[in-house]
């Protein structure tokens, strides 16, 4: 029998269709109108009610999330009065969870209320912004805003920029970040970000993305939504602040003790060349982040693109001796090694060669951080984990079968894998030669023993 086969004999009694997890509940969709969450569009993000599930069954007192983008599941959890800890890498999320933390724990509505007013006559005002600041744009930015936009902005920044109080800089900072979108001639759309015509960049078609809202229209809702929210934010997840680090969890979960934790709820991102960087490139520049700190963030993610370089090197200085498990593991893999060695014998007709070296980097690290979690779980403590697999070369990759294979290599059992009733579709290109297939979309739940 092949590996994949066995790997496959394996798990697949523990993986079953359950209806109860459904795209709403594994995705942001759930979240699209709940105070807080709702004040950044972070599409990658899962439910409340997924961690709110998860709680409620495993009652932990220590709740770590590596991936934690928004800050669901700390913010959910220390609202429940657990101690939360997220890790995230993009400065875009940790300020929107950050943000979402002050709201709950303390943040004083009338004096937000009172520099939020400030702000706002000082955009509305005709006069200029006094410095030289002007929105730092990225080759992948630039045009995105009408020339009265780009005044706005700098008049926004100039403010906040003299605002001492963190707390407050942070929610005026992901006020304005929060609603760059909606005032761009640009749109999230997939994997990139798709471009009106009145940018007046050279696009191949003529694309009208409709309303682009004033600058100051968009702050001054979003600072009355943000206003109205705070009671029923400190409700949903005041209680205790979470602890949010940013940076890499492959360099961050190496400080967190062993058997600290009771539970991790996280999802990755997916091994599907969706780059965060390009999708949150408006965001990340408004946060200060030039053309060199795009590339070192891109290379620093979890390996999910094709641009992404070996990380080998670098672990290896971190961690010695400390990542033998964790090779071991991604050596022994078989059914990996298989699927590796197909990709490499049809190389040449890939889309992009470096799709194995993206394969390669995903699974490594991942055997890293699963055996970091491992590590930093108390015994009968568990991990729930929202992945999606994904296909190259018409060949579907059982990322959720790797992926429990390493966690039961590091100390864990694979209780179940449940797959969402729909899987999601493969790629277009995918679809023109292997037709429409449904890949599986799933959440795993290991438990230390
Ligand atoms: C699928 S999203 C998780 C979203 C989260 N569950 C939420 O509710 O917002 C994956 C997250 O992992 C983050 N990420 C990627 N590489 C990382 C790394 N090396 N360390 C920490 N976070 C990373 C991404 O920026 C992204 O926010």
């Amino acid at each position: 029998m092949n590996c994949r086969a066995e790997l496959e004999k394996k798990f697949s009694g523990r993986l079953r269709v359950d209806p109860q997890f459904d795209r709403q509940i594994v995705s942001y969709q759930g979240n699209k109108n709940l105070p807080g969450l709702r004040w950044m569009k972070y599409k990658e993000g899962f439910s409340k009610a997924l961690v709110e599930r998860f709680i409620k069954e495993k009652s932990p007192s220590d709740l770590l999330d590596p991936f934690s983008g928004l800050g669901t599941a700390p913010l959910v959890a220390s609202g429940q009065g657990v101690n939360a800890t997220g890790i995230e890498i993009m400065p875009v999320g940790v300020l929107a969870a950050t943000g979402i933390a002050h709201a709950a724990n303390g943040l004083d509505k009338e004096e937000f209320h009172a520099v939020g007013m400030d702000l706002l006559r000082r955009v509305s005002r005709r006069k200029k912004a006094g410095s030289s600041y002007r929105f730092p744009h990225v080759g992948i930015t630039e045009k995105a805003f009408p020339e009265k936009t780009e005044k706005d902005i700098a008049k926004a920044r100039e403010f906040i920029d003299q605002v001492d109080d963190s707390p407050m800089h942070d929610m005026l900072n992901l006020a304005c970040m929060s609603i760059l979108e909606s005032v761009s001639f640009t749109r999230k759309d997939g994997q990139y970000l798709r471009w009106d015509y009145r940018s007046g960049r050279a696009l191949r078609s003529h694309v009208d993305l409709g309303e682009v809202q004033d600058f100051a229209d968009a702050l001054e809702n979003r600072l009355r939504e943000t206003e109205d929210n705070i009671d029923e934010v400190k409700n949903a997840f005041g209680s205790r602040y979470p602890r949010f680090l940013s940076g890499s969890c492959l360099e961050l979960l190496r400080g967190l003790p062993d058997e600290s934790v009771d539970l991790v709820v996280t999802s990755p991102p997916y091994a599907n060349r969706y780059d965060y960087t390009r999708t949150y490139a408006l965001e990340l520049a408004w946060l200060g982040l030039d053309k060199a700190g795009f590339s070192d963030l891109r290379q620093k993610m979890l390996t999910a693109t094709v641009e992404n370089k070996s990380k080998l090197e670098w672990l290896d200085s971190l961690y010695a001796d400390g990542l033998d498990n964790a090779r071991a593991m991604y050596d022994r893999q078989g059914a990996l090694n298989e699927i590796i060695g197909i990709l490499n014998e049809n190389r040449e007709n890939l889309s992009n060669q470096n799709i194995i070296r993206l394969i390669e980097g995903y699974f490594f690290e991942m055997a890293v951080v699963v055996s970091e979690m491992s590590r930093i779980l108390r015994p009968g403590g568990g991990v729930i984990m929202v992945n999606d697999n994904v296909q190259y070369h018409g060949e579907e990759i059982p990322v959720d079968f790797i992926l429990s294979d390493f966690a039961e290599k590091s100390g864990m059992v694979c209780r179940n894998i449940r797959a969402l009733p729909r899987g999601k579709g493969n790629s277009s290109q995918q679809m023109a030669i292997y037709g429409r297939r449904e890949i599986r979309k799933c959440v795993y739940e290991w438990v230390k023993e």
